[in-house]
């Protein structure tokens, strides 16, 4: 059992003062403590404690991009843990207009406790990362969103009590969030398929590095074009957008390229009879899900969103 404090735990050792710019820097057994500790956390505040483990601290939280669940679970959170989160759009801050990422990072370094930043670049992040002396944590990059595959999988483990053996088929656009969900899935060890259109793949280093993760844990990694094949016998199936922030001038094309690729009633009779839906959001309905699915009694996305907000207080609670 995680005690919520982190004492006694080499591990809570360990995390102290760590970024989190992807969780291929983790390993497996720190990946399930923090969930562990996620869901004691959401156990305290359904019971209606909010322990002050952060009173005093300063979250700076950088947004380079639009929000909605990162930016309210994150302020949220310090809230509940007796700290301080504070929004920056980042166009406001000097960097908007050129002062550089190493004079941020020690400037920024000076005032907080700890950054979470949105970002478009996930090699800015890892520079900033290096020129701070707090923890960095990514809030989503062109590459990874880690926060969210935490939550993710916390969400699974909820429903389904444990997450091992278990298979998630995520089907679409092999971008951010898959690249963090195929992660988080092989630390523990679930069995995951990704099904995206030709030209729209995971990316290989990320992919084999997932799989060598994978295997250790017992569990495994695929790769297919086909939705069916990834959809066969799966637990839960997930789905992103088809066009991400940024990629907006490419959005006719990505909706032709993926047209095959929805989760619909036709793609979810192929998973098992009792499958959870999951969708990181914001959604389009009628795109990558179909209204149905995405509203129908399979759904947890909800339930889901709201987990970001103990998955990250678990994040920041050992890193802060
Ligand atoms: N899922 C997610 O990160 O949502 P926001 O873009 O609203 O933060
Ligand atoms: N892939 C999406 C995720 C949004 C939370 C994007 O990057 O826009």
């Amino acid at each position: 059992m995680v005690k919520i404090d982190g004492s006694n735990s080499k591990i809570a050792e360990n995390l102290k003062g760590r970024d989190l710019l992807t969780l291929l820097d983790y390993t497996s057994e720190e990946v399930a403590y923090l969930l562990e500790y996620a869901m004691n956390m959401k156990k305290e505040y359904m019971a209606g404690n909010m322990p002050r483990l952060l009173a005093g601290k300063t979250l700076g939280m950088i947004f380079e991009k639009h929000s909605t669940r990162t930016r309210i679970s994150f302020e949220v959170g310090m809230i509940q843990l007796g700290g301080y989160g504070m929004f920056m759009n980042a166009r406001d801050l000097q960097i908007g207009r050129g002062e550089s990422v190493y004079d941020t990072g020690n400037v920024m370094s000076e005032f907080l406790d700890g950054i979470m930043i949105r970002a478009n670049s996930h090699e800015m992040v890892k520079e900033l990362a290096q020129h701070t002396t707090i923890p960095v944590i990514n809030g989503l990059t062109d590459i990874f969103h880690p926060c969210q595959a935490l939550a993710d999988i916390l969400t699974v483990k909820e429903v389904r009590g444990s997450v091992k053996g278990l298979k998630m088929a995520y089907v679409g656009d092999g971008n951010n969030v898959a690249h963090s969900l195929i992660i988080a899935g092989a630390h523990m060890g679930m069995h995951m398929a990704v099904a995206t259109p030709e030209g729209f793949e995971y990316d290989p280093d990320i992919f084999g590095q997932a799989q060598k993760i994978a295997e250790q844990n017992g569990g495994s990694v695929m790769q297919t074009n086909d939705p069916v094949e990834a959809a066969t016998s799966a637990d839960v199936m997930y789905t992103d957008v088809w066009t991400s922030m940024g990629q907006e001038e490419e959005a006719a094309a990505r909706l032709e390229a993926f047209k095959d690729f929805q989760i619909n009633d036709a793609l979810v009779a192929h998973a098992k009879e009792d499958y959870m839906f999951l969708h990181c959001l914001p959604a389009h309905r009628e795109e990558e899900v179909a209204t149905s699915v995405i509203d129908g009694p399979n759904s947890y996305v909800f339930q889901q969103a709201g987990n970001r907000l103990h998955a990250q207080k678990a994040v920041l609670a050992n890193l802060l």
